[in-house]
């Protein structure tokens, strides 16, 4: 049976079952800062299990794309040497939302296995959490599970939940034995972890929420959560011991085969890269981007880690973006996106694959660098992971550098700045949830800010402090967050930052710093400056209306100005991020190339245009069918539930719950003031609106009159005096060059003149003491274009230590190495090197052969010179 097939029996069953078959989302989380990746099939559903969602259902069944690659569940480090793990999988899930619970959803699971695809029981092993005597009994005594395959576990098996927060469970879950041929023992038993007993199935019972502080508290309505990963399931039913040899993974490996040349069929490397392409494509199509930190960092770790798989195997040149026309073959009919973004998915793979290599010279020139400077014989901590951090530069080659040099590596002082910086990759991944703290509050904010910026609402919920703690009530001085039942405050999302303002009781005034959401819930932040608010009572909201309304002007034109984007660069402009405040819109979406002066100018006098028509704006709920229908822009990162705010401003068409101008006029003017890079693929526009663009335009202008004053001219003669001081400026660069040149090629000491006659090439052998590694280089490439062909040894010695630097003109690759010849002149001074064929790099500790070894040069090359 296929792995399309048995995706669909599943589907199918459930559907059969009352189920509603939903979508699979996508694999960054919309609105959830709490969790780096989709990593299991209720994500898309965390809210409907608070209660703070309502869907038009109480069953539904999905296949779910997951990557578990950072965060709670983490698997990368496992990819290639188990046979059942994956960066990314396809989770098939069946959920109810306080409608059955254990006893159906025991035996939906037990029927869909031997009934549905007629699995023998005595193939099954079933476990159940500790103390859940309920489960055990519907699995003992209703389907009559054989007692000597089934067993109580404890918590770190059994109770799942999603994240540190959140959602979760007691758990049962279902064990396929793939027989005794694998090795590995049953679940509970000590060498469980091998590949024989594999977990295929996980229902999860969840009841209750657990908050930052770790509190359970009871979800409104028990439900079910449940999944079951496609590649393992498959793999029992293909009949084979690992998800690497399914249908959907071999023809994935006979790729890899043939684009890396491997010779090895059996390299765990294989998997390794047959994973790695689904998860990194998958994640680059849901608009994650290789980048330095939070999901873009994970994203470039899964790449890197198949380059150096890949290398492994034997690849020489650029081959990771090969593997998406198969992948393409092999998903693209389940997943029609992954056709359709092909070619900005190879592009993201290639450009990161070549930096990537980039990185790895320029990573080895500083390490040379720094090795030339080391006192002792151990590369430090912060050395390589300064590199790694930084350069992208992988410690394990850093490791292979030390030890061909005979040095050591500080390892444990490279995993203290590592645990140090997972220390601040934690916090500041979990600085929003601990911002907003526990919210116990089950209603969803009443919001009225769309109409108006005064309301009146009650009290349910305040906390207190840094550490958020519940209180019911807080007094002048003191900070906290409020949650009221209505208001006018617009709480942060879609980009649009949250209101400001006050909240009053009479005399008694609340300054709201920020609004922030959690899922549905509005909660001001802030800090009482006079009076106390108490749980229960009633306030006013006052929304700070100028803010509100500076703001409002950068939100409407951040939609024309997307449309417009779209209309000029093309329509694989998308939406990337945004951020949208009182002071400026910043935009940031996909092309990859900077934006050229004319379209820049373009794109401000399309948005101008519609400003000028003064367009009524239209908002309007719909379904989401009819909002796609309507030709709405959906937007990257944003979550929709089935009803969805549709926005007509001038041209542009977007779904979008932020708040706007009522006619396009009202935003003034526009202009775009800067456009810049941000990442592969990823432009950031920075624009402003309405008062902020004279605010802009002043400015320049004060900029403008102040050059002038110091160029003793007017500012129409600015340009024309830049031009001549540029002019004379190159004139003395020149000059100066060539004084340096002069002075770099050993002052008065004419070096070129010292060349000896080989075999009719140039070679030179010289000292330059005094000199850093770094004047060594610039000395040495104008001699080699004074001198080619030319072998060159320059020397230099400091602190009782030389380095040494050799470079071999291009005219004779082939025929003579930098590396070698380095070497031997490195072998007189108790050192050793290494680089590439025209130019390495190497150091040594004893000065007193250094002489002896540079007179020897001549008579190395004419023996060596091939
Ligand atoms: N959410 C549960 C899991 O991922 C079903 O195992």
């Amino acid at each position: 049976m296929k792995s399309s097939e048995i995706r669909q029996r599943f589907l199918d069953f459930f559907k059969r079952h009352g189920h509603v078959i939903v979508p699979s989302s996508p694999l960054v989380p919309a609105n959830d800062p709490t969790l780096l990746f989709t990593n299991a099939g209720m994500v898309q559903f965390k809210e409907v299990f608070l209660g703070l969602e309502k869907r038009p259902y109480v069953r539904a069944v999905s296949s779910q794309r997951c990557v578990r690659a950072g965060g709670k569940h983490n698997d990368l480090e496992n990819v290639g040497y188990t046979s059942r793990h994956h960066t990314f999988f396809e989770m098939l899930g069946n959920f109810s939302f306080g409608d059955y619970f254990k006893r159906e959803g025991i035996k939906y699971a037990w029927d869909f296995l031997t009934q549905e695809l007629k699995l023998p029981p005595e193939r099954l092993w079933v476990t159940v959490y500790k103390d859940d005597h309920e489960a055990a009994d519907i699995w003992l005594k209703e389907m009559k599970v054989d007692p000597t395959r089934f067993g109580y576990l404890g918590e770190s098996s059994n109770f799942w939940q999603m994240g540190d927060t959140g959602p979760c469970g007691p758990c049962s879950e279902i064990f396929y034995d793939h027989g005794p041929g694998i090795p590995g023992g049953p679940p509970g038993s000590p060498d469980e972890d091998g590949d024989r007993y594999v977990e295929i199935w996980n229902l999860v019972f969840m009841q209750y929420n657990r908050d930052a502080s770790g509190k359970l508290t009871p979800l409104p309505k028990p439900s079910v959560d449940t999944g079951m990963g496609l590649e393992r399931i498959s793999a029992v039913q293909q009949g084979v011991h690992s998800n690497y040899q399914i249908d959907l993974f071999q023809n994935l490996i006979r790729a890899a085969v043939e684009i890396t040349g491997a010779s090895d069929h059996q390299s765990h490397s294989l998997n390794v890269v047959s994973d790695h392409i689904r998860a990194a494509a998958f994640l680059i199509i849901d608009g994650v981007l290789p980048s330095n930190e939070g999901r873009g960092y994970v994203l470039r770790r899964i790449i890197r880690r198949a380059i150096r798989h890949g290398h492994k195997l034997g690849a020489t040149e650029t081959f990771f973006y090969k593997l998406v026309g198969p992948l393409c073959q092999q998903m693209g009919d389940a997943y029609p996106e992954l056709n359709k973004e092909r070619a900005q998915v190879e592009r993201v793979l290639q450009q990161e694959e070549d930096r990537f290599n980039e990185t790895l010279d320029q990573g080895l020139r500083i390490l040379e660098d720094d090795i030339a400077a080391l006192k002792g014989d151990t590369i430090s901590g912060s050395t390589a992971f300064k590199l790694y951090d930084t350069y992208g530069f992988p410690v394990d080659l850093t490791r292979d550098v030390a030890l061909e040099r005979n040095l050591k590596l500080d390892m444990a002082g490279f995993e203290r700045e590592m645990e140090a910086q997972r220390e601040r990759a934690r916090a500041a991944s979990s600085f929003k949830t601990a911002e907003i703290g526990a919210v116990t509050v089950d209603q969803p904010t009443q919001f009225t800010g769309y109409e108006r910026l005064n309301d009146e609402g009650k009290i349910l919920q305040i906390t207190r402090g840094s550490d958020l703690a519940q209180t019911d009530n807080l007094r002048a001085g003191e900070s906290g967050n409020i949650v009221l039942d209505r208001t006018p405050f617009y709480a942060e999302s879609g980009g649009q930052v949250g209101d400001r303002g006050v909240l009053r009781i009479g005399e008694a005034l609340f300054r709201v710093e920020d609004t922030q959401k959690h899922g549905a819930i509005h909660v001001h932040q802030g800090r009482v400056e006079k009076g106390q608010f108490r749980a229960g009572d009633k306030v006013t909201a006052e929304v700070d209306a100028m803010l509100r309304r500076a703001t409002v002007l950068n939100h409407s034109a951040t939609h024309l100005m997307h449309k417009a984007l779209r209309d000029v660069l093309g329509a694989h402009v998308q939406q990337k991020g945004s951020r949208v405040d009182e002071q400026h819109t910043r935009f940031d979406f996909s092309h990859s190339a900077p934006m050229t002066p004319e379209q820049i100018t373009e794109v401000e006098r399309r948005v101008n245009e519609q400003i000028l028509h003064n367009d009524d704006t239209r908002a309007r709920v719909m379904d989401m069918d009819s909002a796609k229908a309507e030709g709405a822009m959906a937007l990257f990162g944003e979550k929709y539930g089935n009803e969805v705010r549709v926005l007509n401003i001038g041209d542009s068409i977007e779904l979008c719950g932020g708040t706007h101008v009522r006619r396009t006029g009202d935003i003034g003017l526009f202009k775009i003031v800067s456009e810049g890079g941000v990442a592969s693929g990823v432009r950031r526009i920075e624009a402003v609106t309405g008062p902020g663009v004279l605010n802009y335009l002043y400015e320049r202008e004060n900029k403008l009159r102040e050059a002038a004053e110091m160029l003793r001219a007017s500012p129409e003669e600015v340009p024309r005096k830049v031009e001549q001081l540029t002019q004379r400026l190159k004139g003395l660069e020149k000059e100066l060059d060539q004084l340096r040149g002069k002075l770099a090629a050993g002052g008065s000491k004419d070096l070129a003149a010292e060349a000896k006659e080989v075999k009719g090439i140039k070679v030179l052998a010289s000292r330059l003491d005094g000199m850093d590694a770094k004047g060594l280089r610039e000395a040495l490439d104008r001699l080699k274009d004074k001198l080619a062909p030319a072998a060159i040894v320059l020397a230099a010695v400091a602190d009782d230590k030389v380095t040494l630097i050799a470079g071999v003109t291009k005219e004779l690759a082939g025929r003579l190495h930098a590396g070698e010849l380095v070497n031997q002149v490195a072998a007189g001074v108790g050192g050793k090197g290494g680089g590439r064929p025209d130019m390495a790099q190497a150091g040594g500790t004893n000065p007193a052969g250094l002489q002896a070894a540079l007179d020897s040069v001549p008579g190395w090359v004419e023996q060596n010179l091939k």
